[in-house]
């Protein structure tokens, strides 16, 4: 079996869960799910950062002390990874002892190959960034991204970033789709470019986080502690072996605002380590709302789990996946999801199988009907299209095209809601029984591949389609999707998969 390993970013902890969270998972989920339908062994990483002065700030003003904060906070994390229904395969937490463990081993190796130095930081720093920022980047006295600096002075080690600009610039061309989207990749590009300075990877001016060794006055700085994460989760430092099974990462998904930590330092960290690279960083866009920037202070922040309430968890998968091409920005609005909860799932997909479905309990005695007739052009391009979808489906995938792969899926849903209009087997019933049931069959073996395709993005719905064939979970992945339905197994009833919403 291949190995497919793909990650989110760990989540600070200073606050609730937000939609930029849950978008990054799901987009996460989808992909894992579909490679693990095409017979990959997938290794699914997600998890909390936990360390650093932002969330040391937010235990403080709740007057708690961090580790009680964090394991309070975190749960709520790990709540929406079960809300989401994610299948992540771990769960890190970066105050955990093997994750403490794999970033003061990455340390060593980093002092030992001699690429840390001991010095002093005198700068810019946001703490809402976790991030520093010379005096040329600042706009208004402010970060790029609006967050308050404030100035640092403090003796810090160093790690020589600056050395690694040249290699990095030959990764990025050689590899041409390790940063993606393009767009982004050329910002990278040319921020490296630019040249790159000593990174400050150590921080003395409080203590919540990883001591560093051999030197408890400095905790290693937040970055260099949550981007040792990815592999902990292999075993680095603790198990070499299961290290070199697992490592490297296929693919980190991110988002947009923290391309150049996962594309810049990242990379420079492992270079330095003698590490293997991940195979891709793939930056996202942001989500607005209602077309405003979302935000705490504007009161427009979108909770999930709220959302899940009142719409289901399955439309808003399916909404947030559809809705923005994957690295765009996109805008969040209700009268759109609504409209894409009714025209899409209810009508074209929740009527297509209803209606195949209620017709078969009427007219062949609730099973799958036999097909005495050969199978015309009509009804092979109904059930034989399967092939072409899943390579078109892999492509897009593997390119990171996930709106486009669902919009591939209902392509299929319409040429079947097509078929049954233009087969018409209701006006069959007296006339030509055969032909009618042939055309039933087509289409609940069209709605068996429209299942097993639906299954990464709504495994809720898709199971219960899958459900109407009684098929096994061994029956249910891609290498299935050739194996034919067989005539007369019965049909079970299942109430309508996705009810329109009163708007
Ligand atoms: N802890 C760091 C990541 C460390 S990874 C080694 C971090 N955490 S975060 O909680 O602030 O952000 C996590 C993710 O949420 C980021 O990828 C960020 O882009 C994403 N989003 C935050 N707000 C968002 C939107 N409004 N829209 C989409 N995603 C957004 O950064």
């Amino acid at each position: 079996m291949k190995n497919f390993y793909i990650t989110t970013p760990i989540y600070y902890v200073n606050d609730l869960p937000h939609i930029g969270h849950a978008y990054t998972s799901l987009c996460c989920d989808y992909i894992a799910r579909f490679k693990r339908l095409d017979g990959f062994n997938v290794r699914y990483l997600t998890g909390t950062d936990e360390h650093g002065q932002k969330v040391e700030n937010a235990a403080i003003s709740k007057k708690i002390d961090p580790k009680s904060f964090v394991d309070n906070v975190s749960k709520n994390f790990l709540e929406l990874t079960k809300v989401l229904n994610l299948s992540n395969t771990d769960f890190i937490r970066t105050t955990q002892e093997r994750h403490k463990k794999s970033c003061e081993f990455l340390w060593k190796k980093l002092y030992d190959n001699g690429h840390i130095y001991l010095g002093k930081y005198s700068g810019w720093y946001s703490v809402r960034d976790e991030a520093y920022f010379q005096e040329s980047e600042l706009i208004d006295g402010k970060a790029p991204t609006g967050a308050d600096v404030e100035w640092v002075e403090e003796p810090s080690y160093f790690f020589n970033l600056s050395k690694w600009q040249d290699k990095l610039i030959e990764l990025y061309d050689k590899n041409i789709d390790f940063i993606l989207p393009k767009s982004r990749r050329n910002e990278v590009l040319s921020f490296v470019k630019g040249g790159l300075k000593d990174l400050s990877i150590s921080r003395t001016s409080f203590s919540w986080g990883i001591n560093v060794p051999d030197n408890s006055d400095h905790i290693m700085y937040v970055w260099l502690d949550a981007l040792t994460n990815y592999i902990t989760y292999s075993g680095f430092g603790v198990d070499e072996e299961e290290f070199k099974k697992n490592w490297p990462a296929d693919l980190h998904v991110v988002g947009k605002d923290i391309l150049r930590f996962h594309a810049v330092y990242w990379p420079a960290f492992l270079l330095a380590a003698d590490l293997p690279l991940p195979k891709k960083v793939f930056a996202h866009g942001w989500w607005t709302n209602e077309g405003e920037k979302i935000s705490k202070s504007l009161g427009n922040v979108i909770d999930p789990v709220k959302l899940i309430d009142n719409y289901g968890l399955d439309q808003v998968r399916y909404f947030l996946l559809r809705e923005v091409p994957f690295g765009n920005d996109g805008d969040f609005s209700k009268s759109q999801l609504l409209q894409r909860i009714n025209s899409e799932l209810a009508n074209n997909l929740g009527n297509l199988v209803q209606r195949v479905v209620s017709f078969c309990l009427k007219n062949t005695m609730g099973k799958v009907p036999n097909h005495k007739e050969k199978f015309v052009k009509e009804d092979l391009e109904i059930i034989n299209s399967f092939e072409n979808e899943l390579t078109t489906l892999r492509d897009l995938i593997n390119k990171q095209k996930l709106d486009e792969s669902l919009k591939e899926i209902w392509q299929k849903i319409s040429k079947s809601n097509k078929y049954i209009d233009e087969q018409a087997p209701w006006n069959l019933k007296n006339s030509d029984i055969d032909r009618m049931n042939t055309i039933l069959y087509c289409l609940l073996e069209s709605i068996r591949q429209i299942g097993i395709f639906l299954q990464p993005v709504m495994p809720d719905a898709s199971n219960k389609i899958l459900n109407i064939f009684d098929l096994k979970d061994s029956e249910r992945s891609f290498k299935y999707l050739s194996s034919r339905l067989i005539s007369g197994i019965n049909l079970k009833k299942q109430n309508p998969i996705f009810p329109r919403i009163e708007t």
